[in-house]
């Protein structure tokens, strides 16, 4: 397997957590390189559900290496659970599992803050984990990283830095309570002492195994249209879900990335707010979250759902350079005797096919779709893409037309079983 990035190429859950579990099979390192325990990995191994938020999803497999890159930012408590839930399911994480020194940490106060902001009336609906204000601590210079959380005495004095600026904020803009230097300092100490056996350059291990002819998986989270640079800004989370965050979040240069994998969802969901043109009228929005299961992996908020929009996977495939698209959750559609694909946006009396920039356009924007017949029948046992009806079939080539790139695996089911690949 060359090394390959694995991303989302919609509004995240799309069902990279599958996606990535089969791919670490051909892997010798699993690499997160951006946002942190927002996300929700799922993986169905047998009667087993396995949910990561932080950990790369190729810890699953016994001999794989997995990476958590400079580019994520790491809430150490729910890093630790995360391992103490792996290990009670018989999952060892031990040396398997590699933590940047240079990846943020997420404390309390950015959780605080977060929460706080989410309770203006223009929220975005985060998922209240402290990845935005992590992220600005890094981007302004505060942050703290896992290196400095390992030295008593930096770990003091940023600790305190910090502190000074955010208590005023949390106590005089918001109104609440400020934090006890003394009891985050020895919180933050104690997980220090037993995160330290990971913690690394990550960036060095990773360069020597490239030029070990190593074979390194990289694991996007969220989704192109969450990302800040591409998304629907500020509608988005805070780190770059694009491909290129690959590079930036893990120290291996564009160079030595081999190819790009984009995760599609064979309809579209996104969690918390802003634009969304494909979105389901309320009467088939409950049918297919229903046979979806579309509820946050991480807030357990029910997803909002809609049909295939092309114009953003076309979008994607450009932004990120993606090579070929992964669809998921084929199966979901069964049921449907018609389906719509979005085709190109019309505002204005014109009819787009790139992604405006513009909220505000996107909000008055009128999908123009194209209808294909459903297929009616099963697929949850299909093992082949020549095994599907001739309707979904059909369906799959629509989508490989619009969006510009060719469908490489298709998903229909949540087991590892119930995935073909279909051309190179
Ligand atoms: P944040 O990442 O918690 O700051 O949330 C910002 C936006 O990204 C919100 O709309 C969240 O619902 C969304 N988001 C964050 N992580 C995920 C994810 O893993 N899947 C889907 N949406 C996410």
């Amino acid at each position: 397997m060359p090394n390959t990035v694995i991303m989302g190429a919609q509004w995240g859950d799309e069902g990279k957590g599958k996606v990535i579990d089969i791919y670490s099979a051909d892997a010798d390192y699993v690499v997160r390189y951006q946002g942190g325990n927002n996300a929700g990995h799922t993986v169905v191994i047998g009667k087993d559900e396995f949910i990561l938020h932080l950990i790369p999803s190729g810890i699953l497999h016994k001999g794989v290496i997995c990476v958590i890159g400079n580019g994520v930012v790491v809430d150490p408590k729910a890093l630790l659970d995360e391992i103490k839930m792996l290990e009670s399911k018989g999952i060892r994480v031990g040396k398997r599992l590699l933590i940047s020194d240079r990846a943020h940490v997420i404390l309390p106060y950015h959780r605080r803050i977060d929460e706080l902001r989410e309770q203006a009336k223009k929220k975005i609906g985060t998922t209240k984990r402290g990845i935005g204000p992590a992220y600005s601590d890094k981007i302004s210079r505060l942050g703290i990283r896992m290196v400095d959380l390992l030295e008593k005495d930096t770990f003091a004095e940023k600790l305190r830095a910090n502190l000074d600026e955010k208590n005023p904020i949390l106590e005089k803009i918001y109104g609440t309570e400020g934090f006890s230097f003394d009891e985050l300092h020895a919180e933050y100490s104690a997980y220090a002492g037993e995160i330290r056996k990971y913690v690394c350059d990550t960036a060095v291990i990773l360069n020597e195994a490239i030029k070990k002819k190593k074979r390194v998986l990289f694991e996007g989270a969220q989704g192109t249209l969450l990302g800040v640079d591409y998304g629907t800004f500020p509608f988005v989370t805070s780190s770059n879900a694009t491909a290129g965050g690959a590079a930036t979040g893990t120290g291996v240069g564009p160079s030595r990335i081999d190819k790009v994998l984009g995760v599609v969802k064979a309809y579209t969901t996104r969690v918390g707010e802003g634009p969304f043109p494909t979105e389901f009228s309320p009467d088939l929005m409950d049918a297919i979250r229903k046979k979806g299961k579309e509820f946050g992996a991480t807030t357990g908020r029910p997803r909002r759902c809609g049909w295939f929009d092309s114009v953003i996977v076309r979008y994607s495939v450009m932004v990120n350079g993606i090579d070929g698209i992964i669809v998921t959750k084929l199966d979901v559609l069964d049921d449907l005797d018609s389906i719509k694909i979005c085709a190109g946006y019309r505002f204005g009396g014109k009819v787009y096919r790139d992604f405006p920039s513009s909220i505000d356009v996107l909000n008055r924007c009128v999908p123009v779709y194209e209808e294909v017949p459903g297929w009616r029948k099963d697929t949850t046992a299909v093992t082949s893409h020549s095994g599907l009806p001739a309707n979904a079939r059909g369906y799959l080539k629509r989508i490989e037309a619009l969006v510009g790139t060719k469908i490489v695996l298709v998903s229909v089911g949540s087991d590892r079983k119930q995935t073909f690949r279909k051309g190179v």
